[in-house]
């Protein structure tokens, strides 16, 4: 019976049947494999899985095991978001207790910042990264890794345009960038060749997709502002983005447009030290009110250029010497920049239009991020938040996180900023706390 069964329901191939089968079975054994083959050779899926990964620590850890980052891409509803890391000033005071504690508060804040700003997409480290002058020359550059590694365990990538204290006797720029590039998740570039006493280190730009990969949608520009002292020598370096990659500014963004067929993509600047530009709307403008909110302590702005002779000489009693005028010149006439983005002052926050024969940019400090460096204006981090389509239109949100989580500051910088009115920034401080107290903000 068991037999009739098997013999009416199961039906026994004739031999030459078996034969196709099993040809048919190639055939679709060979598809599947290829299939698979390709899934896992496939750039883009190659990417994917990168991404699925890249949340693990060990694996962003590795250089060694590490594949070239993913390129940046917007997010599939088109918006992008930065979160700016200013002034951190790691490294003071070693054989102190409190400075290894600032370094500790500093890593909270950029845990809270990126607690509170989970759509975070590139995080940009504004310069001032180490305090050069409070370090050795055995391990300055290893607070590097202490950034590096705090940024890599949460699965975010960087791009870094150093500032003038990341330079000094102890400490040498070219030396972070070589440890930073150590991580998969660093971003920042060098560009333009030359010494780090002459053009600096970190000229680049990175350029940002479309979700689909199928076009640049956005440039970031890094400028290095050089400034502090040559390593391993007492010599002042200069304060200014140099005039040779301004030069590779302009070539660059015209040899852009050309590879983009004509387009004039949106970019955004970033450099430590701001330029005279900042000190005019500072003067002009209104800043730190209800129109362009935020803290307006640092007065006069510190700017590129500042303490040096027209002649180039690094002069006793010669206030500014005009060696950023090329570089703001640049920046004006490169249509599609939008915003220009600035550290080194730590007393100052606010953001500002700046207009120009036509054309306007939006000129933004951040606010000071690092438990080091000078003043106890609140920590947090600037935000930038664009979309594809607001950036076509030369608008873009901008906000600050605070290290207690709080927002301040928020507002659409657009044709009418400058005119609409916001919530006043107040002037916060926060100290480091003593022996287990918390980090509240207090009065001043
Ligand atoms: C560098 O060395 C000093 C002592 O020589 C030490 O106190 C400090 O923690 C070290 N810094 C780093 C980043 O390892």
């Amino acid at each position: 019976m068991a037999a009739e069964f098997k013999k009416a329901f199961i039906s026994v191939p004739k031999r030459s049947q078996l034969l196709r089968c099993s040809s048919k079975r190639i055939i679709i054994l060979t598809a599947l494999s290829l299939s698979l083959f390709s899934f896992f050779t496939f750039p883009r899926w190659l990417q994917l899985s990168q991404l699925l990964s890249y949340r693990q620590l060990s694996f962003l850890d590795n250089p060694a095991q590490s594949a070239p980052l993913p390129p940046l891409k917007f997010k599939r509803d088109g918006t992008f978001q930065l979160s700016i890391f200013s002034d951190l000033h790691f490294g003071e005071n070693a054989w102190e207790s409190w400075g290894p504690r600032q370094d500790v508060e500093s890593i909270r804040v950029i845990n809270t910042v990126l607690d509170t700003e989970p759509a975070t997409d590139l995080v940009v480290l504004n310069g001032d990264l180490i305090t050069g002058e409070n370090v050795f020359r055995h391990n300055g550059s290893e607070y590097v890794d202490v950034i590096a590694q705090a940024l890599s365990a949460r699965g975010v990538t960087w791009g870094s345009a150093y500032g003038n204290h990341d330079s000094d006797r102890n400490l040498s720029p070219t030396e972070m960038f070589e440890r930073e590039k150590g991580y998969r998740g660093s971003r920042t570039g060098r560009m333009v060749s030359g010494e780090e006493g002459e053009v600096g280190v970190t000229n680049y730009y990175l350029p940002v997709w479309s979700w689909d990969g199928k076009r640049v949608e956005m440039v970031l520009w890094f400028f290095d502002s050089r400034g502090g002292f040559r390593f391993q020598e007492e010599v002042g370096r200069e304060n200014w983005v140099h005039p040779k990659v301004v030069g590779w500014f302009r070539e660059t963004n015209e040899r852009l447009k050309r590879e983009y067929g004509g387009r004039r993509v949106p970019g955004l600047g970033f450099v430590h030290i701001p330029t005279t530009a900042f000190l005019e709307v500072q003067e002009e403008a209104g800043v730190g009110g209800r129109k362009r909110p935020g803290i307006n302590a640092d007065v006069p702005v510190s700017r590129q250029g500042g303490g040096w002779c027209d002649d180039g000489t690094d002069g006793e009693g010669c206030e500014y010497g005009g060696q950023d005028r090329d570089f703001m010149e640049a920046v004006m006439e490169t249509e599609g920049l939008v915003g220009l983005f600035v550290g080194h002052d730590h007393g100052d926050t606010w953001c500002s239009d700046y207009a120009k024969k036509e054309r306007k940019v939006f000129l933004c400090f951040g606010q000071h991020t690092g438990y080091g460096g000078y003043g106890n204006w609140i920590r947090g981090s600037r935000q930038v938040g664009v979309s594809v389509e607001g950036l076509d239109l030369g608008e873009m949100d901008t906000w600050v996180r605070l290290e207690n989580g709080k927002v301040v500051g928020k507002v659409r910088l657009n044709p009418t900023y400058g005119g609409d009115e916001y919530e006043n920034v107040e002037d916060e401080k926060t100290h480091l706390p003593v022996d287990g107290e918390s980090a509240d903000t207090v009065e001043e």
